[in-house]
């Protein structure tokens, strides 16, 4: 998609708390990378549930206290996704399934799809980022700290990946 940039999209159940707050985190990440332009970040959510709305009001208090503006409204992921995207992002294992689903159905077999999770330094066994929704205040939390260093990580592995090591090297020193 776009040219030399690199589409990432990340996918939760209702694009209102997980997902949109990876897409935030990720995409301050990217500007700190000085990487702005080389990088598209979007989000969906598996069900419709949420379609159209802002993010939930929780994510968006424990993500400002951090220095993270969310913004955006929830949508549905479609198949037209599996082709604008290199890289899907899934929060948990549901999502991941549904996300393989569509992509086998786009017929289309561009896009990296993977958890979140799997970039996790301190995810141990557990792959999920856990879903925070029916919750307390400190699940939230929880889940903007596994966001955090799990898409540093990710970003890692994308620079490394698409060799864009030196454009994130020059920009910074520039
Ligand atoms: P998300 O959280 O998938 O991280 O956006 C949820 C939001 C809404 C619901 C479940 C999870 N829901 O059941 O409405």
């Amino acid at each position: 998609m776009s040219g030399s940039k690199t589409a990432v999209l990340f996918v939760c159940l209702g694009n209102i708390c997980r997902s949109p707050l990876a897409e935030a985190v990720f995409r301050k990440q990217v500007k700190e990378a000085g990487l702005e332009d080389r990088f598209v970040v979007d989000s969906a959510g598996t069900s419709s549930y949420h379609e159209g709305e802002g993010p939930d009001p929780r994510t968006v208090k424990v993500a400002r206290a951090r220095g993270v503006e969310m913004t955006g409204r929830a949508r549905q992921i479609r198949r037209e996704d599996a082709k604008r995207f290199d890289y899907i992002i899934a929060m948990d294992e549901s999502n991941l399934r549904d996300v393989q689903r569509i992509v086998a159905e786009a017929g289309v077999h561009s896009p990296r799809v993977m958890r979140l999770r799997e970039f996790d330094p301190e995810a141990g066994g557990d792959l999920d980022v856990p879903d925070p929704y029916y919750g307390g205040p400190r699940g939230f939390e929880n889940v903007h700290d596994i966001v955090e260093r799990s898409c540093a990580a990710l970003l890692e592995h994308i620079i490394a990946e698409r060799g864009l090591g030196a454009s994130a090297n020059e920009r910074a020193g520039s």
